[in-house]
């Protein structure tokens, strides 16, 4: 018999992270571990970390002296606080964070949290906190359980982790490490028993997901088209989607594959992060403004009603005014659907943050809100063409008020309507009737034939 404990995770970053800490928490379910969402009634605490975000660290330290006092309070009524920092920064800067906050009891990456029972015992043991950022030779995907926590209608699936593409900005290469694919039967396994939790819609990750080539069993290596292809047989998924893209990535088969497979949702996530081939250059992205623009017009050609969205970077050292003018002339020519925009910040370590020519902060803050403004409107005047269209949403959770359930669209937006709580997890076609600056909402049409 297991004693039973309760575990806090909090989570920072992408979906990947996200991903991340759902299997933490199987990895420590067979420990005794039941998740709680109250930090004060929680045995561990493990904060999931992102190095992408700006001032990660310092954000890291000040919760961290926050669960500092509610250890301190807790080691008063002679109780134990557990905790342990994970993810990216953990990956970074782990020497760090155990020298600037003793109190913590774990510091893990993102590659070594199948061992964290081991850490757990050696804690035990009395020796002191537990690092272990390594990068081990054994994926950790060959030792992890099997995934449990899904319950949801729309699931993410780790199909791909790390990135050999060393943009100069930025610290994945370094945090995540060599860029690895899992094979193609393990995805296909986890896909289904997603399904059969009850996932309809499955959102396949990756920091550089469309490098994907995961061995398949006839041997070869499948390319994420491909995948795809086949995770779209699979009875029970009703949509597929991926993220995140490189545009060099982007081969013909996966091109095919949005023309083909109607279960692939028309809308793509594509990071361009400038307009500008000077910068593309010098932020090592390996393509052109117009390589860009040729795969952009592929995509429309393989699915005329594919929306786009992308990461910009503003203020990458050389930046000039000129170099601006093309990140804003191309958002205008490509129109997207909805975008990330980032002031360039140093990483340490990356060569972005020795260059010269690093952009006045004021200079970059200027340029970002005008870049915001134009994308701003763009996701506005894409959110309205909706207006009096008819969309087939899949419907998640319940909605704000009663009987209304909320689900997205296949452009990622989420839709309020009416409808009964059993329509949850079925894809419905709602008018759309309302376009609010966060949401849409409708009516659900010729609902008793649509569910199925
Ligand atoms: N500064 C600003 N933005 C960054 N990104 C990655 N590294 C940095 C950095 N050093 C942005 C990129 C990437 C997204 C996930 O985060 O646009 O596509
Ligand atoms: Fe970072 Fe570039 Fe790799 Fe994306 S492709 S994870 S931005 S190095």
């Amino acid at each position: 018999m297991t004693t039973k404990r309760k575990l806090h995770i909090r989570t920072y970053g992408c979906q990947m992270n996200v991903y991340d800490s759902a299997r933490m928490a199987d990895v420590l379910a067979p420990l005794g571990y039941a998740p709680t969402e109250a930090l004060d009634e929680a045995d561990m605490i493990l904060i999931n970390t992102c190095h992408i975000r700006e001032k990660a660290a310092e954000k890291l330290f000040s919760d961290l002296g926050r669960l500092r006092l509610l250890k301190n309070d807790r080691a008063k009524d002679g109780g134990r606080l557990v905790i342990g920092v994970a993810g990216c920064v953990a990956q970074a800067e782990g020497e760090e964070i155990l020298a600037r906050a003793p109190f913590v009891d774990l510091v893990l990456g993102p590659q070594t949290y199948h061992r964290l029972p081991e850490m757990i015992a050696r804690l035990a043991r009395g020796d002191g906190p537990v690092l272990d950022t390594e990068f081990p030779p054994e994926p950790k995907f060959d030792h992890l359980p099997e995934s449990t926590a899904a319950r949801a209608v729309s699931a993410f699936l780790s199909v791909q982790e790390g990135c050999d593409k060393f943009c100069t900005f930025c610290v994945v290469p370094y945090t995540r490490g060599a860029e690895f694919s899992r094979p193609a039967a393990a995805v296909l396994a986890e896909a289904q028993r997603l399904v059969a939790a009850g996932a309809r819609e499955i959102t396949l990750l990756g920091q550089n997901v469309n490098a994907y080539h995961g061995e398949a069993v006839d041997g070869e290596a499948w390319g994420l088209g491909r995948l795809i292809q086949a995770l779209a047989e699979l009875p029970g998924i009703a949509r597929l989607r991926y993220t995140t893209s490189h545009p060099r990535d982007m081969s013909e088969e996966l091109i095919e594959a949005h023309r083909d497979v109607e279960k692939l949702m028309p809308f793509v996530h594509l990071p361009v992060q400038s307009g500008s081939d000077k910068m593309l250059l010098a932020m090592n992205r390996g393509h052109s403004v117009d390589d860009y623009r040729r795969i952009i017009d592929q995509l429309r050609a393989a699915r005329p009603d594919i929306a786009l969205s992308s990461d910009f970077i503003i203020g990458f050292p050389g930046e000039s005014d000129a170099d601006f003018a093309a990140t804003l002339a191309l958002v205008r020519e490509i129109g997207f659907a909805q975008a990330f925009s980032f002031k360039y910040s140093k990483r340490p370590g990356t060569p972005g943050a020795a260059m010269r020519g690093q952009i006045a902060e004021d200079v970059k803050s200027e340029r970002l809100q005008i870049l915001q403004e134009l994308l701003g409107e763009q996701q506005r005047r894409f959110n309205e063409t909706c207006a009096g269209r008819v969309l087939p949403v899949l419907f998640e959770k319940p909605g704000r008020h009663p009987g209304q359930l909320v689900g997205r669209s296949p452009y990622l937006q989420w839709v309020h309507a009416r409808a009964p709580s059993r329509c949850q997890g079925s894809v419905l076609p709602v008018r759309i009737t309302v376009i609010g600056p966060n949401s849409l909402a409708g009516e659900t049409e010729t609902l008793a034939e649509a569910v199925a």
